[in-house]
């Protein structure tokens, strides 16, 4: 059996059949990832099933089987563990998957509570469910949550966790004669790729996320495992309670009436809480915290996967009750899915300016992490291989916010055949030459300095934002002029003229004339972004700019001492070397030459003491991300990001979490609006422009 939850359409009497399918499809991945800790599938997409099949148990009630998944929680033990029955059932969360969900919870709590009532905002942990017994203050028992009535003692693995409290503090006074506390235990990210470190060195598995690092480490035989990895663990509840040695079941009264004061008694008590919490009065809030979170779980050391949203109030908790499942009090606010699964059609190569030959994956596109991806670097021949990816198999694709988006390994189907292994081309893909590896480097290049790839991207670079800026320069373009022999290094764009494009497809008379001007101007380009263009190994921008301050011309990089590079605040020995290597080629020499034959400044303009760049223009907006949308008045599209970079700042084409200000001006963009707005990225109107640039704040709304 397969992850494959695709939604069939068809016949009605398909219905009962799909509902069957998603039955056992569901069933088989809630085993695999709660009894045996290896989820096939990401998370995301077992969601899918379980709404999908709660969907059609909607439409078809007289098909819902009383024995569903959906009405039950988890899956079975399993028999390695002591099984420990949970006196206080250990439920699941309801899902809202957007904010119209979240708002339906609210309206169906507002016919049993106050309008605005209290509700506690929380992290919802992405580890695993954790359920710790003290008697009299002191640890007796620990208990996975298992299918929410029998769990398995894990309890000699959870005592090897540091930050559970092995007896309660006297703080809180006299210990309950039996407190049931349930958290979430989980890893923190720096202490996952310590680990993974770790089983590479061993040559051991890698584990494919924190949540499953933790649940393999808290499955263990021997705890002396279990000690060596670094589990952490949140408290978000109380279970099972009795104050004193009677009978009844409560046997006195619990020290609080709300959940917030239940939380800051457990932290008297020893447990961590999670302090990303809020207390709001009403949904509004609520919302504004999950949308908050949404763009921030990665500022967290831990993952999260949503928001919990609680009724504080704990005995309107009791008036709201659970259904078989989940409580109704409670919520959880999912995040949109940052791992899916997709078809690896192939694995291809591509080569960059330096020769290196980077695999990447080609994609059955997927919408993940907040963007549709369809290729994802697989970096090197050892990441391939580690990964073990085939083409011909399903993998999980990774996109965390703005990190580019990377293949995490094959879905796992056992039993199954296999696809042969990916193997290393040994020629390249652009010129047929051989691809090299030399012993003891991660890295495979293209030694062929003639490779047509490789002067393609180049050049390209050359043309780019960070170097000379050459608006309609693009790859493709290159890759045209390059291949039919117009093109062979950067000095010739300087010497093309409209017959240059004669005969070439994709050149239109006009394009060609913004184009001849776009080089032209970058004649004037200030001497560090065109450091930047000749594509020095290990010289980036913030070197480049180092360089051509300190030494003032390209004649005076050039003929300076190694020495003397590597004294440049921002340099060092490893791109002194490299700048004096660079220099030493006859070949790039000659570029040089050319270029300064033909006109491209070879001078850093002076800087005037303070705080101002080359262009002896003031970093007003250093650092700063700022998208422009629309048409700006005195100001074309390049001018205005030329006037963003030259202050400091940066220009990119779409809006992020990163973005500073949104500057709007004619007919913009609707969803980089909308996107801006959803962020809540500032909003600068166009005409305001100048002054931005000008002050680099941010004007006064209104
Ligand atoms: S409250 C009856 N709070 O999410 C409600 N759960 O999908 C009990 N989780 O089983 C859960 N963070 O393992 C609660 N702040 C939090 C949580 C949290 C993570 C987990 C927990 C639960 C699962 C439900």
């Amino acid at each position: 059996m397969g992850p494959d939850g695709g939604h069939r359409s068809g016949a009605a009497d398909a219905v009962p059949a799909r509902m069957a399918e998603l039955r056992s499809l569901i069933e088989y991945h809630n085993d695999r990832y709660h009894r045996l800790d290896d989820p096939e599938i990401p998370d995301a997409d077992f969601d899918a099933l379980v709404r999908e099949l709660r969907t059609l148990e909607a439409a078809h009630p007289e098909l819902a089987t009383a024995d569903s998944p959906t009405r039950e929680v988890g899956a079975t033990p399993s028999t390695q563990f002591a099984p420990v029955r949970h006196r206080v059932p250990m439920m699941s969360l309801d899902n809202a998957f957007s904010a119209a969900e979240l708002e339906a919870w609210a309206g169906r709590l507002a016919k049993h509570v106050p309008e605005r009532t209290t509700l506690v905002c929380e992290l919802k942990i992405d580890g695993l469910a954790m359920s710790l017994l003290y008697l009299d203050g002191v640890f007796a028992q620990a208990a996975t949550r298992g299918d929410g009535r029998t769990g398995e003692d894990v309890t000699a693995n959870v005592a090897t966790i540091g930050e559970i409290p092995g007896r309660l503090d006297p703080a809180v006074g006299t210990a309950p004669a039996v407190l049931e506390v349930r958290g979430e235990v989980y890893m923190s990210i720096a202490a996952f790729e310590d680990l993974n470190r770790r089983q590479q060195a061993a040559g051991e598995k890698l584990f494919v996320n924190p949540r499953n690092s933790a649940a393999g480490s808290l499955r263990q035989k021997d705890p002396a495992v279990t000690a060596t990895r670094a589990l952490s663990f949140w408290a978000y509840q109380v279970g099972e309670w009795r104050i004193a040695h009677e009978p009844d079941r409560h046997g006195g009264s619990w020290p609080v009436t709300s959940h917030e004061a239940t939380l800051e008694w457990l932290q008297r008590a020893g447990f961590p809480v999670n302090p990303e919490r809020r207390v709001v009065g009403g949904f509004d809030e609520a919302l504004a915290f999950c949308r908050y979170w949404e763009q921030h779980r990665h500022d967290l050391g831990y993952e999260i996967d949503g928001a919990v949203i609680k009724v504080d109030d704990l005995r309107l908790q009791d008036v709201l009750g659970a259904t078989s499942r989940a409580p109704r009090w409670a919520i959880a606010y999912k995040f949109p899915p940052e791992e899916r699964t997709t078809m690896l059609r192939a694995i291809e190569v591509s080569i960059g300016r330096t020769g290196k030959a980077t695999p990447f994956a080609v994609l059955d596109p997927v919408f993940v992490g907040g963007s549709t991806v369809a290729l994802a670097t697989l970096h090197n021949a050892d990441q391939v291989q580690l990964k073990d990816v085939r083409p011909g198999e399903t993998v999980i694709v990774r996109k965390a916010g703005d990190v580019i988006p990377e293949v995490v390994g094959p879905v796992r189907r056992p039993g199954g055949r296999r696809p042969p292994p990916w193997t290393f081309p040994t020629v390249c893909p652009s010129c047929g030459g051989p691809l090299v590896r030399l012993p003891g480097e991660s890295d495979t290049f293209c030694t062929n300095l003639d490779c047509p790839g490789q002067r393609v991207q180049r050049i390209a670079h050359f043309g780019s934002r960070s170097a000379m800026d050459i608006e309609g320069l693009g790859e493709q373009r290159v890759d045209l002029l390059v291949r039919s022999g117009r093109l062979l290094d950067v000095a010739d764009l300087y010497s093309f003229t409209a017959d240059t494009f004669a005969g070439l497809e994709g050149f239109a008379a006009r394009s060609v004339a913004n184009l001849l001007a776009a080089i032209g101007e970058s004649r004037h380009r200030p001497l560090h972004r065109l450091l930047v263009g000749l594509g020095v190994r290990h010289l980036g921008e913030v070197g480049s700019l180092a360089l051509a301050r300190a030494f003032g011309t390209m004649d005076a990089v050039a003929e300076a001492e190694e020495e003397a590079l590597a004294a440049v605040d921002g340099v060092g020995p490893v791109i002194a070397t490299s700048v004096v290597t660079w220099f030493a080629s006859p070949v790039n020499r000659a570029v040089v030459a050319r270029l300064g034959s033909a006109g491209v400044s070879m001078v850093e303009p002076v800087t005037a003491p303070g705080d101002v760049a080359g262009g002896g223009v003031p970093q007003s907006l250093a650092g700063r991300s700022v998208v422009v949308t629309g048409t700006l008045d005195g100001y074309t599209r390049e001018e205005a990001e030329a006037a963003i970079a030259e202050r400091g700042g940066t220009s990119p084409a779409g809006v992020s979490g990163k973005t500073w200000a949104l500057v709007v001006g004619a007919s913009p963009g609707a969803s980089k609006v909308s996107k801006a707005a959803r962020l809540g990225v500032p909003v600068v109107d166009g005409a305001r422009f100048s002054a931005l640039l000008e002050s680099g704040e941010l004007p006064e709304p209104g």
